[in-house]
């Protein structure tokens, strides 16, 4: 019995693998590696002692998932897989909603046809869209996102549920995370967009390590403490940990359930900014530049009902995120130089 995970070898993916292999679980990776590389495959086997899985493809590839259902035998699925880069979705509506909602369809389709009948789906606060009553609680009616890749989840939320009212001996378990940062504590697997970064950390992380000349803060004239936007930001390992405990949870029920998994704190953009400095003993150059299109001024979750039902808490700080982001930042890219020159060392 195994756990497929599709976007295993992304950033919150790897992560999740790891608990997951941690747990004692077996775990099969399907992953097109569009925003990923193999060699987080390698680390994973490093941090674990385990090499999971893995076939590279991706997940809308119906007669490929079938090898992987055929060969194994699949206990549950947590659907990692997709696009999310916020602002490209705007310029690419077609491939977000042609790749993030055939992708559900094809597991769906896969989970009637092998009798698989557990799912976690990766959802985002992004589908409580704009609105004044903070925290965000799983009670509030869901209309639009502010981007087509918010609608995409949005959309996948519904197909979900009214595909388990379909199906009472299903357990689908949807969970809307707050903005994952941080990096696994061995400083071997984190984000690492191929292009520029979209998201702050891994933007001030580069501007760290002098990749970047500054950071551009996108706008300081919202109604916040200091005009900087406000985000829920939960180390990507507490939200890796938030999906064991939903695995575990699903095993004895069926039904349609949603969590919020945040730290139900907010932090702003400048705060942010200041920790890394503090913790990493390094100077961010900043500038304030104009308010980025589709951002809202603040977002912080609710978790009281992860918290009462799935006994999910979070353990590290915003404080230990930026020290784990710095010290991936500094390590991955050693090892990726170490390797680069080992293999230059093999062509001569
Ligand atoms: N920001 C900057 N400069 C940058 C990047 C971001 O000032 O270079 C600001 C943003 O304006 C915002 C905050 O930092 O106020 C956080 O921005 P991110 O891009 O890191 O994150 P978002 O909140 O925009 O979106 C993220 C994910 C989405 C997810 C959402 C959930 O990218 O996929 O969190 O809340 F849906």
């Amino acid at each position: 019995m195994a756990v497929l995970v599709t976007g295993g070898l992304g950033f919150i993916g790897s992560h999740a693998v790891v608990e997951l292999l941690q747990e004692g679980l077996d775990v099969v990776i399907v992953d097109d590696l569009s925003n990923s590389s193999k060699e987080v495959l390698s680390r994973i086997a490093k941090i674990t002692g385990i090499k999971p899985f893995f076939y590279p493809f991706n997940v809308c590839k119906l007669n490929k998932l079938k090898e992987v259902f055929e060969k194994h035998i699949i206990s549950e699925i947590i659907h990692f897989a997709g696009f999310k880069a916020v602002g490209e979705s705007s310029s690419k509506p077609l491939e977000y909603y042609d790749n993030n909602l055939n992708s559900t369809l094809a597991l769906l389709k896969m989970m009637e046809k092998y009798q698989v009948k557990k799912m976690i789906f990766s959802s985002s606060a992004t589908v409580y869209g704009e609105r004044d009553d903070l925290p965000f609680n799983e009670g509030m009616t869901i209309t639009h996102a502010t981007n087509p890749y918010g609608e995409t989840k949005i959309m996948n939320e519904i197909i979900l549920r009214d595909v388990a009212i379909s199906r009472p001996d299903y357990a689908i378990t949807v969970l809307r995370y707050a903005n994952p940062i941080g990096a696994h504590s061995s400083g071997l697997i984190g984000e690492k967009p191929s292009d520029i970064p979209n998201n702050l950390l891994p933007y001030i992380q580069r501007v760290a390590s002098k990749k970047l000349n500054e950071l551009a803060v996108f706008g300081d004239d919202y109604p916040t403490t200091d005009g900087t936007g406000v985000r829920d930001y939960i180390h990507v390992t507490d939200l890796a940990k938030g999906h064991v405990l939903a695995l575990k949870k699903m095993v004895a029920r069926t039904g349609f359930h949603v969590y919020n998994l945040g730290t139900g704190r907010g932090t702003s953009v400048l705060e942010l900014v200041a920790a890394f400095e503090r913790e990493n003993h390094v100077k961010i150059p900043y500038r304030i530049a104009a308010r980025r299109s589709g951002d809202i001024a603040t977002s912080y979750l609710d978790v009281t009902l992860a918290k009462n039902e799935l006994g999910f808490q979070t353990k590290l700080t915003i404080n230990d995120a930026v020290r784990d982001a710095y010290r991936f930042e500094i390590r991955g890219s050693k090892l990726d130089k170490t390797k680069l020159l080992k293999k230059e060392s093999i062509k001569k």
